[in-house]
Order: structure tokens, then sequence, then C-alpha cells
């Protein structure tokens, strides 16, 4: 059972939707039982289909709550839903109200889904109990302490850290309603600085941790990347497994893309000139299939280097007067207002978007020449291997996942582009980026060069399959015995022989 708050396409605020449900899609073809259970927010209802009530949940964190059992829509991902309209029919996103303000009952909010997850794994509802309590994030956090705390036999837990920066920080007083136990409230339990901690909690109790590259898995044992939790991730270090994402290629493949205006690929390059053209024209800049663009896709935060970037874009304007950039993007508010500043000083050069736009997502990913991706920590990062498989050359930090997923061409004057996929970066400095941006420019102007980077990223094999493999691996260590007995939610003998792939383009 993978718990998490966000999964494509039930709900969505950045990669942990897209990880979890391409996940659970390769799960299922490695012939795994794997079955999401989420919160029943209003877009994750009308998403999942043959919904029917299968358990009463009553006197959760929040009030009596109710779960459902489904399907995402035309695939074969079975869904539990964990129902209490009070808590999670809002408009906003999951986390924030329509002004972008935290809700402020989310330790409850999410409380509550540990707390289902726990009793369901534990068997007090009708529903098969899981082999395996996967959580995801903080959000899932308390799972495992609920489980470990349970004292019953109970099945194995594993946390995967997407973001180790979210931690899900709650007042200390809340132990009480939320049912933690005394002996799980110290600095050696979930408590972190006067508060509880959920990450705390799960990085505490789960049987085994993972996050979601190499490279982030060693950043974080350190204070520089631990985010104040590198001391309890040492403890923990010899059971910490790196397991790298994939990417849903039956989502992101230019060449059967529904959103895309024309499709390309690797062998046939034509369309992806309509693609700029087009999104030259969603983003208000002239249609010049030529002029080198530049895009910026992504959460509109530090963490992004979105700051830095309303800093480096005027610089290069001004230096590059043919260069286009267009961002989509949403997050913090000083820097989408300091962005539109920016646009208004350059109206053709610079066209900014700020909203959260699936569409335009993949349109971003598919018409520019290159993507900026600066990160001053990236546990995998999905946006730039998108970019790559579209044939738009990312430029990004050399952190975390970025650093394992890009080969970054040598910085060398005039060195060869061998198996180079992108340019990487070092530093977080103005001049860091903006001299990122500029190899990459010298580059496009060597069309022969430019088109070598395209094609070793467009061939990059970055599928779901290895990775799902490692996770199998995982759950079998921690669940020795074969499966047995009915999945968790009742298969649909109609639906079942659907392939994935013609699941996807039906939705679409
Ligand atoms: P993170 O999860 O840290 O935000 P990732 O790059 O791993 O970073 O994943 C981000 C996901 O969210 C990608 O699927 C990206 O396309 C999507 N995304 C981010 N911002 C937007 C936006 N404003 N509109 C549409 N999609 C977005
Ligand atoms: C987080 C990370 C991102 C990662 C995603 C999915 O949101 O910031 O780097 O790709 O989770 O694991």
């Amino acid at each position: 059972m993978l718990v998490t708050s966000e999964a494509l396409p039930l709900a969505k605020t950045g990669g942990l939707g897209d990880a979890v449900s391409g996940l659970a899609r390769a799960l299922r073809d490695a012939h795994v039982d794997a079955t999401v259970f989420m919160p029943a927010y209003e877009s994750a209802m009308d998403a999942a289909c043959d919904l029917e009530e299968v358990a009463e949940l009553p006197g959760l964190a929040g009030g009596d709550a109710t779960v459902w059992a489904g399907w995402v829509a035309d695939t074969e991902i079975p869904v539990l839903l964990l129902r209490n309209d009070r808590l999670y029919v809002r408009p906003g996103n999951p986390y924030l109200d329509a002004n972008g303000k935290e809700f402020p009952d989310n330790g409850i909010r999410f409380a509550a889904l540990a707390q289902a997850a726990k009793r369901i794994s534990v068997g007090e509802t009708p529903i098969r109990v899981p082999h395996v309590v996967h959580a995801h994030d903080w959000h899932a956090g308390l799972t495992p302490l609920y489980l470990h705390a349970a004292g019953v036999k109970r099945p194995k837990t594993v946390l995967t850290i997407h973001n180790l920066a979210f931690q899900g920080n709650f007042p200390l007083h809340l132990a009480d309603e939320l049912g933690i136990p005394p002996a799980y409230r110290g600095s050696e339990g979930a408590e972190f600085w006067g508060h509880l901690n959920f990450m705390k909690a799960g990085l505490r109790y789960a049987d085994r941790l993972t996050t979601v590259s190499a490279t982030y898995a060693r950043e974080i044992l350190t204070p520089e990347f631990g985010h104040g939790l590198d001391g309890v991730l040492r403890e923990r270090a010899h059971e910490l497994h790196a397991i790298p994402n994939g990417i849903d290629t039956e989502v992101w493949d230019p060449s059967t893309d529904p959103f895309l205006p024309e499709h390309f690929s690797a062998l046939d390059m034509r369309g992806k000139v309509r693609n700029k053209l087009e999104m030259q024209q969603a983003f208000g800049l002239p249609t010049d299939p030529e002029a080198p663009l530049l895009a910026m896709g992504s959460r509109l935060t530090s963490q992004k280097m979105a700051d830095l970037a309303v800093e480096v874009f005027p610089r290069l304007l001004a230096a590059h007067p043919r260069l286009q950039i267009a961002v989509l993007g949403c997050g913090e508010r000083a820097i989408e207002e300091a962005l539109r500043a920016v646009a208004e000083r350059y109206p053709r050069n610079l066209g900014v978007h700020i909203g959260y736009d699936e569409r335009r997502g993949h349109l971003l990913h598919a018409g520019a020449d290159m993507l900026l991706h600066g990160s001053r920590f990236e546990p995998f990062g999905l946006t730039p291997l998108y970019s790559m498989l579209y044939g738009t050359v990312p430029i990004a930090s050399r952190v975390g996942g970025l650093a394992d997923s890009i080969v970054g061409l040598s910085p060398e004057p005039g060195a060869e582009v061998g198996s180079a996929t992108g340019i990487l970066f070092d530093g977080d400095t103005p001049d860091d980026m903006q001299k990122a941006v500029e190899r990459a420019l010298d580059v496009f102007a060597q069309p022969q060069k430019w088109s070598a980077l395209q094609k070793n990223g467009m061939t990059t094999h970055f599928g779901w399959e290895a990775s799902a493999a490692q996770y199998v691996e995982l759950y079998r260590m921690l669940a020795p015995v074969a499966p047995v007995g009915a999945p968790m939610v009742a298969r649909r003998p109609e639906t079942a022989s659907i392939p994935a792939a013609t699941a996807v383009r039906k939705r679409a």
C-alpha cells in the first residue's frame, strides 16, 4: 500500500504526484498489487472510477471517515480514498487555501491519513491487509510511528523521502489529540525543536528508508543538506536505500503526447519547431524559429533558484538581445511579482505565466531550446529529464538527482559533446547561473553540436522498470512470504486487460 498525499491524476502539486503514480504503474506492470491510499480530495474523487465505500473509520483525528475503493480512471491502478469532506474538500490545493496560505489543520488532516493507514494495516477494517506499507514524504510520515506503536503483528514499513525540506512541523500539544503515545514524543521520537515533526516520525520508525537519488542519499547525511535531520539520518544510514525515480513514458513521450500541436522524435525532429512557434505565442513572444528560447518551469521558490533567475534574466537579456525566455510556475509571491516586473521591462523577450497548468507544462518542455533548472538542492528533479526527452537541453545545478541523471558537457573550450546531455553548473551566485546559460548559448550557435546534445538526451532511457525492480526487492526483503489472498481492491474483470498505453491515450 502506497500511502501518499499526491498521485497523478488524482492530485499533483509537483514531482511527488508524478513519482507515486509512475511507481504504482510500474509495480502493476511487475505484477505487484500496489494500491494507492490517499485523501479523497475533490480532484481525487473525480479522477477515480467505480468508487464504492468499503470501510467506516469512526473516531479518526478530525472526525469520522470512510474508505472508498476504486481505480484511477482507465488504468489498472487501484486506489483507496480516505473520505472526510470536512478535512479534504476545500478550495485550493492539497496543502494551501485559495490565497496560498497553509491550512491551519494540516497536522490533523495528515495524521488522519496515517491513522487510517495503520487501522487498515492491522486488520481493523474489512480491507485485506497489505504486505508492506510504503509511506511517501512527511504527509504519510506518522504511518510508521502509529504502526510501530500498535504493538501487534504488523506489516513492515518503508518511508521514501522525496524532499527533506518539507517536514510537517506542528505544535507538540497536538500529540494527545493525534493519539501519539508519550514514549514517542521526545527527541528520541518525533519531537524536533519543540514541535511534532512528521518526517522525523517516519525517519525514526519506518523499517527501511529510501530516497530518490544516490547523490541526495549522501547529501542528506550532511548538515548542509540535512535540514536539521542529518543526525537522525546518519544513525540510520545503513538502512537508507537510494532508488532513483523513473519517468512515466506513457505520459511523457513527444511522439504521442496529446498536449502537443505536433509530434516529433529523435528520428524525426521536424515537428519540434511547430511546438516552438506555438509556445512563443502562448507566452506572448514574437514567433521566430531561430531565436534561442530558454524555458524555466518549476515551483518559484529558493529551492529552484528562482530568486537568482530574477537577477540573472535582466543581465542575460541586456547582453543577448535575441534571447527569449518563457517562465511557467507559481510559488513565493515576491518572486512571482519580481518576475512580472522584469517581464514588463522586456515585453518582447520575457513571457511569464504565473499559475499551474499541465498542458502549458508539456508545451514548454517541447517548444523550448533549453531549460534552466537551477537548484540549491534537488532530491531527484523530474523536470530536466522531461525536457531532455523532448529535445530541450537542460542547464542545471550539479546537485542531487541532477548530478546523477544529466551528463554535463565538459567546460573546456571546444570540447567534444561525447555522451553529454546537458550543461551542469556549480554554485549559486548570479555569475554561476549566467555563465552556464551563456555556455549553452555558445553551443546553441553550433548546430551540429547542439543537435548531438539533443539526440543524446532524447535517447537516454529513464523508464521505471529498473527502479520498480529495486523497490520489489526491498519489499521482498521486508515481507519474504509470497503474497496470498485477494488484492486490497477487488480486480475488475472487464478492465483488467486494458494495456496502460491505450488507457492513457483514452484519458487524453
Ligand atoms: P518538484 O517536485 O521539486 O517540484 P520535479 O521537477 O521533480 O520538482 O517535479 C515537478 C513536476 O511538477 C513536473 O511534473 C513539472 O512539470 C510540474 N510542474 C511544476 N510547476 C508547474 C506548473 N506551474 N505548471 C505545470 N506543471 C508544473
Ligand atoms: C520532490 C523533489 C524532486 C523529486 C520529486 C519526486 O518534490 O523536490 O526533486 O523529483 O519529489 O521524487
